[in-house]
C-alpha cells in the first residue's frame, strides 16, 4: 500500500472541507495521506479554508502534513492519488435563484429537486466536467470521489463524456436518513445492511436487515413512523428546515406505506404542500448562508485575528466519513457496500440499462460491483421513467445546446404540471443562469 498518498479536494473552499479533513486525519493509519492540496476557482474561499484547515493540523498534531492551497489546475492534480470533488458552480447565490424562480410560479424551489434541481444540473456539468478532465490530463490513475450535485444529471453527463473515468459518485442521504431512524427509534444503523433503489434523492429502501436482530426491520421502522413523527439526530440539532423534512417522513409512508422512502420523495408527492410551507423570501439557501457558510467565514476571521483557542466547531455527521471509508476501502483493496450512483447495468433488472441509478454496490480496488436486485413494482418504476427521461433529456440538452430538449426535460420534471410554467420558469432561468449554462437555441 502507498504510505505518501497525496489527496486534492475539488471546491476547497467548501463548508464541508473540515470534515472530510478530519475523517482523513482519523483514518491516517489505513489511509496515509502526507499532501492535502485544496482546488478552488475562488481565492479568498480558498485562503479561508486554509487558515481553517491549517489550524486543524495544529489541532490534531499534525503539522507534518503538507497543504497546497491552489487555484491552478496543474498545481493541483498533478500525481494526486485521491480527488475529493464537492463544487458548487454559482455559489450560494445561484442556489438561491434556483429556489426562488420557481417558487414564484408556484413550483417546487430546491437545490436537487424539481426546476431548480435541473437549473443547477445544466449550470454544475462543465464544472465537473472540467475537473474530471485535468484529472485525465494530470493524474490519469487517480480516483475521484464525488459529492458534487446534482448526481444524477452530473454522473449521466459523466457516463457520456467519460465513460472509463475512475468516478465513484456517491450522495450522504442514505446514511443521515438511516442515523437519524436509528437515534429515533433505538436501533443501530451500523449493524444495518440496507436494500435500496432508485435516482439520486428519488428512491426507496425495500429492506433494511439487522444483523444482531436478525431480522428485516424496514417493516416496523414503517409502523413506528406511522404513529410518530421523527426528531432530527445529533448532527441536525436546531435546524428547522431538517426537522420539518424529517416529520414529513410520516405522512408519506402514511399514504404509502409498503416500502421506506428517499425524504426528498417529499418534493415530488407533496410538492404543492412544499410550496406552501416555504417562505419564497427566505429559502434553504438563505438558511445555508447565514447558518453554516457564515460559520465557516467567522472561523477563518476568528484565526486571522489570532484567536485560535476552541474556535473549530462543525458537525457534518457521517458526511466526511461516509466517502473518507470508500477511500480506505479502494486504497486498501477491502471491498465493503455503501450506496453509489452508477449506471443501472441491469441492476435493476427491469428499469433501462442506460438509466443512471442509485444502488448498493461493493467497493474495493477494482471499484464499483453493484448488486443485481429484483424488479420494481410499477408505482415506482413509473415515477423513476419518467424522471430518468426527464434527465436524459436535460443533459441532451447540455451537450445539443438544445432549448426544446431543456424544455421537453423541464415539462417532463415530476413536479411540473404544466408545460406553460416549464417554459416560465425555464425562460427566467436562462436569463439568470447567462453567465453559466450553455446557450441554448
Ligand atoms: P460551497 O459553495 O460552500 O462550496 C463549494 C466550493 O466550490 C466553493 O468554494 C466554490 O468557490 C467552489 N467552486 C465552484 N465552482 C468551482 C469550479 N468550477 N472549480 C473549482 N471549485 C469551484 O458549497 P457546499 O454547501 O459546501 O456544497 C458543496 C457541494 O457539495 C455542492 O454541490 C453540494 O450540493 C454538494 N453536497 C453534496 C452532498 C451529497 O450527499 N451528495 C452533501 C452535501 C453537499
Ligand atoms: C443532504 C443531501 C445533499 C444536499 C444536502 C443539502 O446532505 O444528500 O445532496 O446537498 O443535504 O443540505 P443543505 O444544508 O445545504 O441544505
Ligand atoms: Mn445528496
Amino acid at each position: 500500500m502507498k504510505d505518501n498518498l497525496i489527496i486534492t479536494i475539488a471546491g476547497g473552499g467548501s463548508t464541508y472541507t473540515p470534515g472530510i479533513i478530519s475523517a482523513l486525519l482519523s483514518n491516517s493509519s489505513k489511509f496515509p495521506i502526507t499532501e492535502i492540496r485544496l482546488y478552488d476557482i475562488d481565492q479568498k474561499r480558498n485562503e479561508d479554508m486554509k487558515l481553517i484547515i491549517n489550524q486543524l493540523l495544529i489541532d490534531k498534531d499534525r503539522q507534518d502534513m503538507k497543504l497546497i492551497v491552489t487555484e491552478k489546475p496543474e498545481e493541483a492534480f498533478t500525481n494526486v492519488d485521491f480527488v475529493f470533488s464537492q463544487i458548487r458552480v454559482g455559489g450560494l447565490a445561484m442556489r438561491e435563484l434556483d429556489e426562488k424562480i420557481p417558487l414564484k410560479y408556484d413550483l417546487v424551489g430546491q437545490e436537487t429537486c424539481g426546476l431548480g434541481g435541473f437549473a443547477y444540473g445544466l449550470r454544475s456539468i462543465s464544472g465537473i466536467l472540467e475537473i474530471v478532465g485535468y484529472v485525465q490530463q494530470y493524474a490519469p490513475n487517480a480516483w475521484i470521489l464525488n459529492y458534487t450535485n446534482p448526481e444524477s444529471i452530473i454522473s449521466e453527463a459523466i457516463r457520456r463524456k467519460y465513460p472509463d473515468a475512475n468516478m465513484i459518485n456517491v450522495c450522504d442521504m442514505t446514511i443521515s436518513l438511516e442515523e437519524t431512524i436509528a437515534s429515533n427509534f433505538g436501533y443501530n444503523r451500523k449493524n444495518w445492511i440496507p436494500t435500496y433503489y432508485g435516482l439520486n434523492h428519488y428512491g426507496w429502501y425495500s429492506k433494511i436487515y439487522d444483523t444482531s436482530l436478525k431480522r428485516d426491520v424496514m417493516p416496523e421502522i414503517i409502523d413506528k413512523l406511522r404513529q410518530v413523527n421523527m426528531d432530527v439526530a445529533e448532527f441536525n440539532e436546531g435546524d428547522q428546515y431538517w426537522a420539518k423534512t424529517y416529520q414529513l417522513m410520516s405522512a408519506m409512508v402514511k399514504y404509502f406505506p409498503e416500502a421506506l422512502p428517499n425524504n426528498y420523495l417529499e418534493y415530488y408527492w407533496f410538492s404543492d404542500v412544499m410550496v406552501e410551507n416555504d417562505d419564497k423570501n427566505f429559502t434553504r439557501a438563505n438558511m445555508v448562508m447565514e447558518g453554516r457558510e457564515a460559520n465557516t467565514r467567522k472561523m477563518a476571521e476568528q484565526i486571522r485575528n489570532g484567536e485560535t483557542e476552541d474556535i473549530l466547531h462543525f458537525n457534518f455527521g457521517e458526511h466526511g466519513n461516509y466517502i473518507v471509508d470508500i477511500a480506505v476501502a479502494i486504497l486498501n483493496d477491502e471491498p465493503k457496500r455503501f450506496m453509489v450512483i452508477t449506471p443501472n447495468k441491469g441492476s435493476i433488472p427491469n428499469l433501462r440499462e442506460d438509466a443512471v441509478v442509485e444502488v448498493p454496490a461493493y467497493i474495493g480496488a477494482t471499484g464499483v460491483e453493484q448488486l443485481a436486485l429484483h424488479p420494481i413494482n410499477d408505482f415506482h418504476k413509473g415515477m423513476m421513467e419518467a424522471q430518468v427521461a426527464a434527465e436524459k433529456l436535460l443533459v441532451d440538452a447540455f451537450f445539443e445546446h438544445s432549448y426544446d430538449k431543456a424544455l421537453q426535460a423541464f415539462t417532463l420534471n415530476q413536479t411540473v404540471p404544466s408545460a406553460r410554467a416549464a417554459k416560465q420558469v425555464l425562460d427566467d432561468m436562462m436569463v439568470a443562469n447567462k453567465d453559466y449554462w450553455p446557450e441554448l437555441q
